[in-house]
């Protein structure tokens, strides 16, 4: 069913509640660490701003109980005032008599950002008094929270039964074309990259990958379940001993499909996963007893990259190895810097890999980096997302 974009509204004099995810990590001191998630809300809120609507910009952040200052979207509201270059007025609930006067007082082009929806638990319950309530603050509901659609809340699905009207932002209809059609109808060869820690976080994921892709490289320590599977030596590497039959399933699966499965093909060792542990390669695939992997090895990293290089489609979700440490990083980099440099299309599930592909300074260079963790993932295991399905009809 059709779902409605947000160029197909009359916003003007409209109060039009935008669902964002401002779910930003934060510093030491409070501040936005990484304002990717804010920066991709952007050409919806200036749309709405331009089009001289009454911006209302609701948002989670974090899973506070109750009211926890230190969840305040505050430093959000700083940073994307910054990025609008004009006032964002904060408000310091999301419901309320309060809320309702600053909503009243709101003039065209003036954006007001709601304090943290979880600070009420009604939100994540879905409460239905809730969700009326926000949505009696606005005549348009725009959900445009991606990283969130994922989760059937009052501000991301329960609103959509009480507003008059309705639409996708451009972040939503963004990451459901990249993720949806670029990716179902993919230029070949396909090449998907999954990294992480549990297979048993990935299979519906790699299941669907196997029915798509060309290849699938794996790595992370996941990658080690596999060898283990594979009858491989792994050391004291990280095994999920209940998932290891499993992992041969998909093996087999795989093997049937004539999907080319890469596994490492040697590693980066250290005795504990810790940044102060001795860094060692292993010359093959197996690892010697008292090691254990963190990292894919130099060969792995040549032959994913040559896989990287000569793709039509690329799409990548988890680290390569412990990248937060930087012993352990150079496998997850030097796979951000190949999809860089591929002409492919790009694609970069959120999350982990999202982040390495920011902190390499390389967000410009790939085709599309979804803002969603979970909801990604959820998205590319073939799962309906509560807040998308709400949007249509
Ligand atoms: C995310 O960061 O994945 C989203 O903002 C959803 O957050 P949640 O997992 O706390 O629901």
């Amino acid at each position: 069913m059709a779902i409605r974009t947000l160029d197909a509204l009359e916003l003007a004099g409209k109060r039009v509640f935008i669902r964002v995810d401002f779910n930003v990590p934060l510093d030491e001191h409070g501040g936005v660490a990484d304002d990717q998630r804010i920066r991709a809300a952007l050409p919806t809120i200036q749309h709405a701003v331009r089009a001289r609507a009454r911006v209302i910009l609701a948002s989670h952040l974090g899973r506070p109980k109750g009211r926890e200052e230190k969840y305040t979207l505050e430093p959000a509201g700083e940073r994307l005032s910054a990025l609008l270059q004009q006032d964002v007025i904060l408000a310091d609930d999301c419901v309320g008599d309060g809320v309702r006067k600053l909503v009243k007082e709101l003039q065209e082009g003036q954006v007001l950002l709601l304090e943290n929806l979880r600070f009420h638990p009604e939100e994540e319950k879905n409460d239905e008094a809730f969700a009326k309530e926000l949505a009696g603050l606005c005549d348009v509901w725009v959900n445009d929270a991606f990283g969130t659609a994922h989760r059937a809340h009052a501000s991301t699905a329960g609103m959509a039964r009480f507003v008059r009207e309705k639409a996708a932002g451009f972040l939503i209809q963004k990451e459901v074309e990249y993720l949806g059609r670029a990716l179902a109808s993919p230029k070949r060869p396909f090449v998907a990259l999954l990294g992480g820690a549990k297979v048993s976080d990935k299979i519906k994921v790699i299941e669907n990958l196997l029915a798509k892709a060309d290849a699938v490289c794996i790595g992370g320590a996941m990658a080690y379940t596999f060898l283990e599977a594979q009858g491989v030596p792994v050391g004291r590497s990280r095994v999920e001993k209940d998932k290891v039959e499993l992992a041969r399933a998909l093996l087999e699966k795989a093997r049937a499909r004539q999907v080319d499965f890469l596994l490492p093909v040697d590693h980066v060792c250290g005795a504990e996963p810790k940044e102060t542990a001795k860094r060692e390669v292993t010359p093959g695939r197996e690892i010697p007893e008292g090691l254990m992997g963190l990292d894919i090895g130099p060969k792995t990293l040549d032959a994913y990259r040559q896989r990287v290089l000569a793709a039509g489609t690329v799409f990548w979700n988890g680290p390569m190895g412990l990248f937060e440490q930087k012993p352990w990083a150079e496998g997850t980099l030097g796979i951000a810097r190949a999809m860089a440099e591929s002409p492919a299309t790009t694609v970069v599930g959120g999350g982990d890999s999202a982040a390495a592909v920011e902190e390499a300074g390389l967000v410009p260079k790939m085709t599309h980096v979804s803002t969603g963790g979970g909801a990604s993932l959820e998205f590319i295991e073939g799962r309906v997302l509560p807040g998308i399905q709400v949007l249509e009809g």
